[in-house]
This record gives structure tokens, sequence and C-alpha cells, in this order.
């Protein structure tokens, strides 16, 4: 049995397959439309989610399967104290496969040890979000026709961000990408991050504060949220949360054939003009995300 816990649970050849089968899927959805008949994601959401859950429950129901699950902690039994481990002996009794999102990170990698079925890490506090990741792969994939060849800016907050996370350890391992890694020094990566993927894995990277001066050497920026969730002091998110605000000014320093990403939700750091940009790809990437999940359930179950 496969979970998905981290991007690096498939390898470069395993996540080629899945994202040729996310293609395959967003050309043509019906021809996949009773694949997963009979089947049931639970969707085990101890944090709030709008993308993730929703498009994993779209995922499963384009699919013809079903959906059973919580959208919080409070209307769960972790409110009466259950933990994690039992939660999930329980719900391997009810569902096929979950999906599990958890404000403790490592959460979903107990779940797993307990679990009778796959268990898909749905985001696990400040730590790893990979199926953001492969959403993130799928579009650069598709807007650019590769993953290997180009520099991606990641800008915001790099240190509470587990989208960065997932896809820094990820993209190491394409050929000859360049990181720009742009943020305030109190919200840099982890020194994990830096040192044990970045460094460990040779890729070529810089961390700077400046957004102006790095947009025009971008093919890719992934803008970010500051996580306000994350911090201990609310005075230090406000002096933090509008440290970039990515607006039309500044998207005229960057290549024509640049895309702008987020994982979303947005709050300040792109302005909505920039929305009507041909470059703003950050909805068209969400939509993305219900192929890519659609291909991740198939894969899970074995029925790709
Ligand atoms: N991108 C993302 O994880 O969004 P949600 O928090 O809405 O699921």
């Amino acid at each position: 049995m496969k979970h998905l816990l981290s991007p690096l649970d498939f390898s470069v050849e395993e996540l080629d397959e899945l994202l040729e089968l996310a293609r395959d899927i967003s050309k043509d959805p019906k021809k996949y439309s009773h694949v997963c008949d009979g089947k049931k994601l639970a969707t085990l959401f101890y944090e709030p989610s709008t993308r993730t859950r929703l498009s994993f429950e779209a995922a499963m129901l384009n699919l013809g399967g079903s959906v059973l699950g919580f959208s919080s902690a409070d209307s769960s039994s972790a409110a009466k104290g259950e933990s994690v481990s039992d939660t999930i002996r329980v719900i391997s009794c009810y569902a096929d496969i979950c999906a599990m999102r958890h404000p403790k990170e490592g959460a979903p990698m107990v779940a797993a040890s307990k679990s009778g079925i796959p268990v898909i890490n749905a985001g696990d506090g400040g730590h790893q979000h990979p199926t953001q990741t492969l959403t993130d792969l799928m579009t650069i994939r598709e807007l650019t026709g590769s993953l290997d060849n180009f520099t991606v800016g990641l800008c915001g907050d790099l240190k509470f961000g587990r989208t960065v996370h997932s896809l820094i350890n990820s993209l190491v391992r394409y050929k000859n990408v360049k990181f720009v890694l742009i943020s305030p020094k109190e919200l840099r990566v982890p020194d994990y991050i830096r040192d044990d993927v970045l460094s460990a894995n040779n890729a070529e990277f810089e961390e700077v504060e400046n957004l102006e001066d790095a947009m025009p050497k971008l093919d890719i920026l992934y803008m970010t949220r500051v996580q306000r969730e994350r911090f201990f002091s609310e005075d230090e998110y406000l002096r933090m949360k509008d440290f970039y605000i990515l607006d039309k000014a500044k998207m005229e320093l960057a290549k024509e054939s640049m895309y702008v990403l987020h994982p979303l939700p947005r709050v300040n750091e792109i302005s909505v003009e920039v929305d009507d940009d041909p470059r703003a790809a950050y909805f068209k990437q969400a939509q993305y995300g219900v192929y890519v999940r659609m291909a991740l359930i198939m894969t899970l179950l074995g029925l790709n």
C-alpha cells in the first residue's frame, strides 16, 4: 500500500507518469468518470481549506466515487480528545482512501503507520503540502512544456509556507532549475531546506529581499501569502503581511514569458489588477489541482 506523505514518495519517473495521466484526464475527463465507481474518499481536515478539500472531493466525484469526512477538528471526535491513530483505524473501516490536513507536522505520517488505507498528506503544519506540489508541477509543465531549465522565484513567507518547502524538495530533482528566494530576512527558508535540500543537491540558489530586482530573471514567479496562523505574535504578522505586493508596475519588469503562480488563498500579495494579465496562472493552477488529484487517487488505488 502506497501513501503520499512527502513529494519525494514518488520518483521522478513515477511523477512523470502521474502528470501524464493528469494531462490525459484534463483532455477528456469523461473517459474517467466511472474509474472509481463504488470507491470512497474520506477527507479528514483538522484545519481550514477551500481548494485542497473541495478539489479532492471534486476529483473523487468526477471519477464516479463518493466522499465523506469532516472539515474542522471541532466537528470530529478530535474535540473529545480522540487521537489521529484511533481516528484513522476507524476511517479505514469506512473508506478506501483518505486525505488528511492537520496543524501538527507529521500527523499524516502517524496516521499512515496505523492505516489500512492509503493516506494522502493534504498539508501538515508548516512542513509539507505534497498535493499542492503536484498541482504546481502540472501547472509549470503544462504552461512551459518542461520541468527542466528554468529560474523560479519563490516570494513571501518562505519560513512557514509549506507549499514552498514541498516545491523546493521536488524541483531540486529536475535539471538546471535555479532558485531565487525572495523574502524578508525574518521569513527566509528554514535551515533544513537551505542546507539539506538546496545545498545538498547542489542547486543554484540566491536569497534576496528585493522583488523588483529579481523580476527580470524569472521564468516562474511563485507568490505566497504570509501565514498568519503560524505566527507567534500578531504584531509581527502585521509588520510582515504587506511586505510584497505584486502589481501591474512590477509585472512590467518581468519577461513576457514569465508566469505567476500562487497556491492561494491570496490576501494582499497579488493585486487584483494582475488577474487579467495573461501571465497570471493561479486560477488555472487551481483547475489543474482537480486533474492531478484525480490522477493521484487512481494511482494510489492502483486504478491507473
Ligand atoms: N492551496 C491550498 O492549500 O488552499 P486551501 O488552504 O484553500 O486548501
